[in-house]
């Protein structure tokens, strides 16, 4: 599919008290899309399913409605504040001080970086992206994010060749962050993706969702979102993002090396050990539904050919 450069913002196409009646804003993105007026990439919940996607995804926009802003700030995972649902609400608005928050870009680039958050952003357009996002846990919202897109921060920062990956850390601060008091994890947070993951068009740096700026809980003030990949891909908090020759050892991988590998992409064939990924539950909703292979991000299946994502996941 050919993902177009968003020409509006789609923040003008969707007003924000749009976003409040979730009827309204599928309408709109359906009459917009109609009318070739709504950016593709924006409109992943309209476009995605319906270009290039599998047989078996019906038409996104029938399926997908917002996931309610009391729920994607309620039901939160971030571990560094707690293991129940409810603790990242909780605590992390609390502790969590998201200004003045410092990014460190380094590693193989020729230019390397310590940023206030204000001058990292400063100067790459915001964009507006609607994402399913799918938990590792058989759980799954619809979330609009604002932010900036990954590959025009790892542009800037002019990769060298060997570069071949990109390792993103979260804060350690434990007085911050009370959670990393317990040994629940290595704390800090690791992720990681492949250089040519990171150039997706889809892959997002997230600094927003609801038109708002990012919740603590959410992972103030910068995540990332990989709509495709298992939603612990989404490292919260960042601090570092750091280009290497060497696949990241990621805090999942190291905590947890029998469950998902580096790639962690969606697929229902790829059971957890101790659960099916067949299905999922929709939050707010009653019944499960089917999950998406790449969560219905097919646009992504070419960064896999040729991998066996049976085996390799
Ligand atoms: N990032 C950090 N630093 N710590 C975490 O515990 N949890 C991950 C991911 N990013 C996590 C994290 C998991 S398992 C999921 S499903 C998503 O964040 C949840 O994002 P949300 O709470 O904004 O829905």
């Amino acid at each position: 599919m050919l993902i177009k450069k968003p020409e509006i913002p789609s923040s003008e196409i969707t007003p924000e008290r749009l976003y409040l009646s979730r009827r309204e804003f599928i309408g709109a993105s359906a009459v917009a899309l109609a009318a070739g007026t709504i950016p593709a990439v924006a409109a992943c919940d309209t476009a995605d399913g319906a270009a290039e996607g599998a047989a078996a995804a019906p038409p996104a926009q029938q399926r997908d409605e917002l996931t309610p802003l009391e729920d994607v700030t309620g039901y939160n995972n971030f571990y560094e504040f707690g293991t129940d649902k409810e603790d990242p609400a909780r605590n992390a608005p609390r502790t969590l001080r998201p200004r003045p928050w410092t990014v460190v870009v380094d590693g193989l680039c020729d230019r390397p970086g310590r940023y206030a958050f204000d001058d990292f952003v400063r100067g790459v357009a915001q964009v507006d992206r609607t994402y399913r996002l799918r938990c590792v846990e058989a759980w799954s919202m619809v979330i609009p994010w604002r932010g900036i897109p990954l590959r025009d921060i790892v542009n800037r920062a002019r990769p060298r060749a060997g570069a071949r990956f990109v390792e993103f850390t979260t804060l350690h601060d434990p007085a911050q962050m009370p959670g990393q008091r317990r040994d629940v994890l290595d704390w800090p947070y690791v992720e990681g993706l492949r250089m040519d993951e990171a150039m997706h068009p889809l892959a997002l740096l997230a600094t927003g969702l609801y038109g708002r700026a990012l919740p603590a809980q959410n992972g103030a003030p910068l995540r990332l979102v990989v709509p495709w990949k298992y939603g612990f891909k989404s490292i919260k908090s960042i601090v570092r993002i750091r280009f290497t020759d060497r696949q990241p050892r990621t805090a999942w991988n190291v905590s947890a090396p029998q469950e998902y590998g580096f790639y962690a992409n969606v697929n229902p064939q790829v059971d957890h050990p101790r659960w099916s990924q067949a299905r999922e539950r929709r939050i707010g909703e009653f019944r499960r539904r089917p999950t998406l292979m790449f969560n219905g991000y097919n646009e992504v299946a070419s960064l896999y050919s040729g991998m066996d994502l049976r085996r390799n996941y």
